[in-house]
């Protein structure tokens, strides 16, 4: 078994977070390459919004992925009207700002709920699909955040560092099933998820840019898709240096060394 990006022909793309940002606009660049596409989130009517622009190859199945058994129940439906997932993109995720100085614990359990909770809950019902056939390929979409901490970020950052180490595991282990697993760790993407961040956003892009970058993506063999790059990987090599230089670096550039305001 020598696992391999999966291509429209194979079966179905699923997408989670298929109704909004960067799986909405991914959703319309993989239906428009051919594929058959299911959508998943929990407003129907968003999600019908964008089947309805994709030209009859996208399909809607709401569920919340933060249940398991409901979500099992949407993977199930999907292959039972559509055909077997041969490609996976688990996109569907929130950012909630977390206040270090007084956090609140449920957003961390929110956050962990749908980033880290919803995205087990999709494997759980996928993998043993896809491991029984013998091929498949799923894509974790993860963040640069998950490269080092930034502040406002210790619920978000520490779920996207958890899925990267997560998406490690599994391109590991489903080697020898014949399944091929990525991670995606984008830069700042213009969706509403940016909404509440309050942080400057350099070298941001639109989710169609995004979506462009991600399909060009699924079809190499490359572990990470990662973007633009300009940004991540000087992201990245900020985070390679020791501690000591890393951390007061993104202190002064986030403007967190100024005194709180009162
Ligand atoms: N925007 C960025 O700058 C950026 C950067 C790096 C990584 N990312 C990651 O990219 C992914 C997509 O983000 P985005 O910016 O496109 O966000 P978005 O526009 O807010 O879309 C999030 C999607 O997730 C769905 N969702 C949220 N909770 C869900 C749940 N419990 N069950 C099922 N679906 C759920 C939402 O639909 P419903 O609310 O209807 O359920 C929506 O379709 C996220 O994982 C995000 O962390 C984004």
């Amino acid at each position: 078994m020598n696992p391999r990006p999966a291509k429209p022909g194979d079966g179905v793309c699923w997408i989670t977070g298929g109704s909004s940002g960067i799986g909405a606009a991914l959703a319309l660049r993989m239906a428009e390459a051919g594929w058959t596409v299911a959508i998943t989130a929990r407003d129907r009517d968003r999600l019908d919004d964008v089947a309805a622009k994709g030209r009859g190859r996208i399909h809607v199945f709401p569920a919340d992925i933060t249940g398991a058994y409901e979500t099992e129940l949407a993977v199930q439906a999907i292959e039972d009207r559509l055909g077997p997932i041969a490609l996976a993109v688990l996109n569907a995720g929130i950012y909630v700002s977390i206040n270090a100085e007084n956090p609140s614990f449920e957003d961390y359990e929110k956050t962990f709920a749908v980033n880290l909770g919803g995205t087990a809950a999709c494997l759980c019902a996928l993998t043993p699909r896809m491991t029984g056939r013998g091929a498949g390929h799923i894509a974790i979409v993860s963040s640069a955040t998950a490269f080092g901490g930034m502040p406002t970020a210790s619920a978000y950052g520490a779920s996207k560092a958890a899925l990267v180490n997560m998406a490690e595991c599994l391109r590991v282990e489903l080697h020898r099933h014949g399944v091929f697993v990525q991670v995606v760790t984008p830069g700042f993407v213009e969706t509403p998820a940016q909404d509440d961040n309050a942080f400057p956003k350099p070298f941001m892009v639109s989710p169609e840019t995004a979506a462009e970058r991600i399909e060009a993506g699924l079809g190499s063999k490359r572990f990470e898709i990662t973007f633009p790059r300009r940004f991540t990987w000087a992201l990245k090599a900020l985070y390679a240096l020791p501690y000591g230089w890393s951390l007061p670096l993104v202190r002064r550039q986030t403007c967190w060394n100024k005194p709180p305001e009162s």
